[in-house]
Formats: C-alpha cells, sequence, structure tokens
C-alpha cells in the first residue's frame, strides 16, 4: 500500500521519528536548505504535517493544498494558526495529559531552586566559598502563598503539589472553577499582591500576551518570585529582567523565553534567576508519550476514525 505522505516541520525525538518514517513517506522539512525546492515536487501529494514547536501558518498551509491535519507533538499551540487550519477545513491535535506531571515537577523545582538559591548553593560548594564560611539563609517555601495564573490541567497539578508542600494556593483565570478548592481572584493584579510567588500556566499566544506586565511584576513586590512554565510571551521579560535588576522582584524561575533560544545576557548574569532550556516535557517516558498520541492521532485520522486529541 502506498504511504501517505507527511511533512516533518521538527525534528523529533529520534524513537518518535523511527515510528513516524516507518509509517509514513516522512519529508524533512526542518531539514530543506531551499523551501520552494523541498516543496515543489510534493505540494499535490502531502497530507499530513508533523511538528514539535515548529511554525506551521498560513503560508505553508497553502503551499500544500492537499493538507488535511496538522498533529503537534506538544500542548501549546501558539506556533500554528490555528484560525487558518479553520478557515481551511484541516484538523488540528495536540498532546495534552501526557506532559502534565513533568512540567509541574518542573515549576515545583524551579520555585524551590528561586527560594532556596539552589543553583547558587552548587556553584558556592564548587568554587570553596563554603571552605571560608556558611551561605547566606535562603527563604522558605512552605507557609507562602502560592498564585496560579491559568487553573488548567498543568495549573491544578503545580497546585496540588504546592498544597502538599503546606503553601496556600489561590488562583486566577478567566472564570472560577467551582470543582477547584482554592480562592479565586477575578484580578490578577490583587492576586499578584497578595501572593509570594506566581506561577504562570496559561497557554501562550496572542490573547495572553504579556498578561504579566510591569504593573503585574510591581504588585508582585519585592518579596516575590515569578515561576514561568507556560510561554515566554506571556511575561513582559524585558520589565522582568529590570525588575530583578532592580531588586524589585526577589527571584525568577523561567523555562522559557521571549525569542528562544535567545536569552538576555542581563537576565543570565542574575543570581535571582534560574534558568532552564523549556525542558518542562523533556524526559524519555514523556516525550515518547507525547509521540505516541501524536502518531496515534495521525493514524486514527488516516483510518477515518475520531482523533484522539483534536483541538481543531
Ligand atoms: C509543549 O508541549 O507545549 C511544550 O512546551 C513543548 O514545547
Amino acid at each position: 500500500m502506498e504511504r501517505v505522505d507527511v511533512v516533518a516541520a521538527s525534528a523529533f525525538y529520534p524513537p518518535v521519528m523511527e515510528a513516524l518514517t516507518a509509517t509514513y513517506a516522512v519529508h524533512a522539512l526542518y531539514q530543506a536548505a531551499d523551501r520552494a525546492a523541498f516543496f515543489a515536487p510534493l505540494k499535490d501529494k502531502v497530507r499530513g504535517i508533523a511538528t514539535f514547536t515548529d511554525k506551521v501558518d498560513a503560508g505553508l498551509m497553502d503551499t500544500l493544498p492537499r493538507l488535511e491535519i496538522v498533529a503537534s507533538m506538544s500542548i501549546g499551540l501558539d506556533h500554528i494558526d490555528l484560525a487558518a487550519a479553520k478557515a481551511r477545513g484541516i484538523r488540528v491535535t495536540n498532546t495534552p495529559d501526557v506532559l502534565t506531571d513533568d512540567v509541574a515537577d518542573l515549576a515545583i523545582g524551579l520555585m524551590v531552586a528561586v527560594s532556596r538559591r539552589l543553583v547558587v548553593a552548587d556553584r558556592y560548594v564548587r568554587d570553596g566559598g563554603w571552605l571560608k564560611g556558611s551561605m547566606p539563609l535562603q527563604n522558605r517555601l512552605g507557609g507562602t502563598k502560592l498564585g496560579v495564573l491559568g487553573m488548567g490541567r498543568i495549573g491544578a497539578a503545580i497546585a496540588k503539589r504546592a498544597a502538599a508542600m503546606n503553601m496556600t494556593v489561590v488562583y486566577h483565570g478567566p472564570r472560577p472553577k467551582p470543582e477547584v478548592p482554592y480562592r479565586f481572584y477575578p484580578d490578577l493584579a490583587a492576586m499578584a499582591a497578595d501572593v509570594d510567588y506566581l506561577v504562570v500556566a496559561v497557554p501562550g499566544g496572542p490573547a495572553t500576551r504579556h498578561l504579566v506586565d510591569a504593573r503585574i511584576i510591581a504588585a508582585l513586590g519585592a518579596k516575590g518570585a515569578i515561576i514561568n512554565i507556560a510561554r515566554g510571551s506571556v511575561i513582559d521579560q524585558a520589565a522582568l529582567i529590570g525588575a530583578l535588576a532592580d531588586h524589585k522582584l526577589a527571584g525568577a524561575g523561567l523555562d522559557v523565553f521571549e525569542d528562544e533560544p535567545r536569552v538576555p545576557e542581563a537576565l543570565t548574569r542574575l543570581d535571582s534567576a534560574v534558568l532552564t532550556p523549556h525542558v518542562g516535557s523533556a524526559t524519555h517516558a514523556t516525550r515518547l508519550a507525547m509521540g505516541r498520541l501524536m502518531l496515534d492521532n495521525l493514524a486514527a485520522h488516516f483510518a477515518g476514525k475520531p482523533l484522539l486529541t483534536p483541538v481543531a
């Protein structure tokens, strides 16, 4: 049987790539030096795109008139033009749930690293600082208040972990969730003013761009810290760096940035910031599960069955 043509917009985790190429005629867009030459023989054949975080915009969709599905190996969808897909009748799938625990673990890890200055402590040992004296005391997490911005699947998993660590959890989002046992703040600035830690767990994209701006950072104040495991676009990064540099914010734990993989040098110089390279879901087991789900969505689509995790 002839294999379905699928464009791989991204380089995937090798076992996922192997499974993809075992089933489909895969065309690696991420390796193409000349896009026009790449698409010329393919444009009337390709029925699917598999992507990780690489952009799938209206132009790419129009290049492939037979495109039926964009399957993303991610929960975030800010790299896909969903409105363009909808207008063209192209289905879109993502990979929710399977990464929730890993991303929540990293959020807690960053919060501990920020409050206890773990990166500074590690350097203190390696550089022989300990031989000269004890490291200065740091701040506890238990007994403090955490504001979760975005009580979705990942926000709820972070909240559960934080509550188990004796933090008081509150949240802000578009609407209160009656099933959630935490206090809801209809106003983000009011919540920021009331908490010690603000964890960002909302989707990226235009609707949430710079939701955490200079005003919210100022409301959090000099004793507050921000953790972001969502998307860099949600925080006004320049305002965040300014507040950290001026000691108007105590710390930040950031897994995501405005212009990844570029991170402003000013941020890398700040001891109050703990920085990780967008690794929320980057474990072997979870990347395999994400890949499996992406492949299962593609298989369901091409078999004419219901999609497992459709978004459009
Ligand atoms: C996601 O799944 O959206 C993660 O951020 C990986 O990019």
